[in-house]
């Protein structure tokens, strides 16, 4: 198999990073979690006391707290200053907050350039909002994953119980609602599918059939 990248784009619990991580094991390609990297700045703006709208000290921390991925047996960790943040990334004030985040064009210029470093030597399954569109326009292969509000509510309820974080399905459907707008709606590379991007709906599906399309259109590139 080449070392070429594949994009893998859609809304919050769409499946994106259970499939990429499968993926990735199965090219031997590396993962890369880009909404991981955006939930880091939002954890380092809340330990720092940074304001969510301050767009050159958000900035400023992204430059100065750098991140790191280890990838091990039991998943991918995610590191800055030798601490272990993975756990801390996912908690319910960062996911609330990331959005906004997100949304300002020196924080997503900072961050897509390192996700393009990471990327330069091929071998990658990146999964986000705007790999496909903004960060790798070029990726040979590119798949928006997309399923209804409902369901994946319940999966990122099962996924928050497994991890054992602290969760209540109604208000996780609410909070994934207005994620969707809001990473739909910003000004600066908004959710959107590729134009040669392939749309999965991924809603009734086991994550052994939607890795398994994936597949099948990965070898027909390949
Ligand atoms: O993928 P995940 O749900 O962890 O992403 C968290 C948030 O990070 C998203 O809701 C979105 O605001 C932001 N994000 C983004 N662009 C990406 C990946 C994530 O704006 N490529």
């Amino acid at each position: 198999m080449n070392k070429f990248s594949i994009a893998i784009d859609g809304p919050a619990s769409s499946g994106k990073s259970t499939v990429a991580k499968i993926l990735a094991n199965a090219f031997n390609f590396v993962y890369v979690d880009t909404g991981a990297m955006y939930r880091t700045v939002t954890y380092l703006a809340i330990q720092h006391k940074i304001e969510f709208s301050d767009e050159d000290q958000l900035t400023e921390l992204i430059r100065r707290y750098p991140i790191s991925f280890k990838q091990t047996k039991e998943g991918q960790l995610v590191f800055v200053e030798g601490e272990d943040i993975t756990q801390a990334i996912r908690q319910a004030d960062v996911t609330a907050a990331v959005s906004e985040v997100s949304a300002h064009r020196k924080v997503r210029e900072e961050l897509v350039e390192a996700q393009r470093r990471i990327a330069s030597s091929g071998g990658v399954v990146m999964d986000g909002r705007d790999i496909g569109t903004v960060v790798l326009p070029k990726a040979e292969v590119k798949i928006f994953l997309v399923a209804s509000v409902q369901e994946r509510a319940e999966r990122r309820h099962k996924e928050n119980l497994e991890r054992g974080i602290e969760s209540d399905l109604e208000s996780i459907q609410t909070a994934i609602a207005q994620r969707d707008y809001l990473d739909s709606h910003r000004e600066v590379s908004p959710l959107l599918q590729a134009d040669d991007a392939i749309r999965i709906d991924t809603t009734g599906m086991t994550i052994e059939a939607v890795v398994s399309e994936i597949k099948d259109i990965i070898h027909q590139k390949g």
